[in-house]
């Protein structure tokens, strides 16, 4: 069900300008309306694979093939891939005074990313991911410290008129912050900031919420199709787009693991295919990846069959590897045909 879309330049929902005046020292941060403020899930992953990677109580110990720790999170690898792709990125949070609390500021800096707004707590231990990963399937245990550290407190108006655009990444996982995203989301708009969001899979699989107010002010909605279902509370994909539509979104992107992606706009439904990633990758941060290479397309205003396929490509060069940050494209890849 493919329909053709236009290619022409997308009309940004919001306008960019006039942004608004800086008025503190934190606005040094690039402000145009392609640099991207996002809240930091900061946090490592600690991914064991091969063999065995079923735990068994009874104090037995069982030999694993691989680890690797990497740093983790929806919103901090997002971040990464976004400003590997060229814009301006920015995160907000907190992270302990620990060894993987450096970690995580060291692959931040390394892939381009702003950390003036990431406080060291010494209060707070770093969050961490510990994935045991088969072949078809993985199993996380999570420790969230650092990852719900950020308050609507943090989200101030400096900050967020720092940026062109906001995303958030994390939004059923950062359950401290969830009942005031559509206040931050509102104050952002009217600060001048267009706005995305991606759900990630809810812990609780409740799905409600307030959808009617938070969807109208998401200009690009980006939920895999599991997610996409249940938060319609359909059990069909087309159904599904039209309710969620009804509820306020304008744009979505529709993740589909290795059967790629497709978005949905005014009535008409684009697909994109993808050939298989390559083998002995996790997938980890395959879907953030994919976001930040939409909205890295989608904030440079080219057409949307283009953001697409570009979001596709960043997604499945990361599913090829292992850990959330390996396989990252940069824009120069992007160019050259990756
Ligand atoms: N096995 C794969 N082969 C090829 N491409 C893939 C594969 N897995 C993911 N991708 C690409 O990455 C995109 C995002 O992956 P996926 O659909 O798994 O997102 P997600 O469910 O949000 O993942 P995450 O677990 O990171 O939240 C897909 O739309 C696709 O383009
Ligand atoms: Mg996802």
């Amino acid at each position: 069900m493919s329909y053709p879309l236009s290619t022409s330049h997308f009309p940004l929902p919001t306008p960019h300008s006039p942004l608004p005046t800086p008025h503190s020292p934190l606005s040094t941060f690039p402000l145009t309306p392609s640099s991207l403020l996002t809240f930091g899930d900061l946090c490592v992953d600690l991914i064991l694979s091969g063999g065995d990677v079923v735990p068994q109580f009874g104090q037995v110990e069982k030999l694993v093939g691989d680890y690797t720790l990497e740093m983790g999170g929806s919103c901090s690898i997002f971040a990464c891939q976004f400003a590997r792709l060229g814009l301006p990125a920015a995160i907000l949070g907190r992270v302990g005074r620990d060894s993987f609390g450096d970690l995580i500021l060291a692959r931040l800096q390394e892939a381009g990313v702003e950390t003036r707004f990431v406080s060291v707590d010494p209060a707070l231990k770093t969050g961490l991911g510990i994935a045991l990963c088969r072949q078809d399937d993985r199993a996380i245990l999570t420790y969230l410290g650092s990852i719900t550290a950020v308050t609507p407190a943090d989200v101030t108006d400096d900050r967020l008129a720092c940026a062109g655009h906001l995303h958030h990444g994390s939004y059923f996982l950062h359950a401290p912050l969830r009942p005031h995203i559509p206040s931050i989301f509102a104050r952002a708009r009217r600060l001048g900031l267009t706005t995305s969001l991606d759900t990630n899979w809810d812990p609780a699989d409740a799905w409600d919420d307030r959808w009617d107010e938070i969807l109208p002010l998401v200009d690009v909605f980006l939920p895999n199709e599991a997610e996409a279902l249940r938060i319609a509370g359909e059990h069909h994909l087309p159904a599904a787009l039209a309710r969620l539509h009804r509820l306020g979104a304008p744009l979505i992107v529709v993740k589909r693991g290795a059967q790629g992606a497709l978005l949905s706009q005014d009535g008409q439904i684009l697909e994109h295919t993808v050939a298989p990633a390559l083998a002995g990758g996790d997938a980890i941060g395959a879907g953030d990846s994919f976001d930040a290479g939409f909205l890295a397309a989608w904030l440079r205003r080219l057409p949307l069959p283009e953001a697409l396929r570009i979001a596709c490509a960043c997604g499945r060069s990361v599913a090829g590897k292992v850990g959330g940050l390996a396989g990252q494209l940069t824009w120069e890849q992007i160019q050259n045909g990756y």
